[in-house]
């Protein structure tokens, strides 16, 4: 077995807002290997988006060990600019906010973001042109993003993030405004980064991607537990998709 490339121990993580405080993690464990795609399903609000911030370093475990690519992530030892650089190097995110540069098109949200990082405008052109091509969005590239649907602004939040490329993929409820076309598409593009290496941790509703995963979990109860594909339908969040 290889190691792995993200490993927790023992995370807490509580909210506070005024005089209440609400526990979300309460001792999680996780292990991913290299090139495993990880599905984490769990009823909303049992904190799968907690989980993903702490493990895509944009947020700290109040408690515990978090360790993500050899890497112990913990702001006693690691600036904020080490941290951003750490992301931008090896991190790549796919949320649900999409995080896109309304005021330009598809095109140039992932065209810009290859080229600030060093690729020349040729090598930036054609990967941003193949990439949003493979995900459909052909026809769509040259429109301002803020004329897209919602599930093509989540596509170009994939493409650009893949486009890019990163050792391992931290992906809140990526195909939550995909028709299922979309949804299998996308699935099958990951899983081709996933064979080649990629590590992919994938929250979700979405009962569609079952058959993609590697490994599945549910967070539930502040802990997460492994589960069997044919028994995640049967949790507590079952049809509990959008
Ligand atoms: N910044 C915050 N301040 C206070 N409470 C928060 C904060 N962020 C999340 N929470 C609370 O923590 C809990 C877990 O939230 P989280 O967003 O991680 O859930 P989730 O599993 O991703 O849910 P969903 O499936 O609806 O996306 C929720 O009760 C939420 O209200
Ligand atoms: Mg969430």
């Amino acid at each position: 077995m290889r190691l792995p490339i993200i490993k927790l121990n023992d995370v807490y993580k509580s909210y506070s807002y005024g005089d209440k405080r609400i526990d979300v993690l309460k001792g999680v464990k996780l292990r991913v290997a290299p090139g495993e795609m990880v599905g984490i399903f769990g009823p909303s609000g049992s904190g799968k988006s907690t989980l993903l911030h702490i493990i895509s370093t944009l947020d700290f475990a109040d408690s515990g060990y978090v360790e993500v690519l050899e890497r112990v992530i913990d702001p006693k030892y690691l600036s904020e600019d080490d941290l951003a650089l750490f992301r931008r190097r090896h991190i790549g995110l796919i949320f649900q906010s999409h995080n896109l540069f309304p005021e330009m098109t598809a095109y140039e949200n992932v065209y810009f973001a290859l080229r600030m990082r060093g690729h020349t405008h040729s090598q930036a052109h054609l990967r941003a042109t193949n990439t949003l091509e493979s995900l459909g969005l052909g026809e769509q590239m040259h429109k301002n993003v803020q004329m897209l649907s919602g599930g093509e602004r989540q596509r170009v939040a994939v493409a650009r993030a893949i486009a890019v490329g990163a050792e391992v993929y931290v992906c809140d409820e990526p195909t939550g405004e995909l028709d299922r076309e979309n949804a299998i598409n996308l699935m099958e593009i990951l899983v081709s980064l996933a064979r080649e290496g990629r590590t992919f941790v994938i929250a979700t509703h979405d009962d569609r991607l079952i058959p993609y995963f590697d490994t599945v979990y549910r967070l539930e109860d502040g802990v997460l537990h492994k589960v069997a594909k044919k028994e995640v339908k049967h949790g507590k969040d079952a049809g509990d998709t959008q």
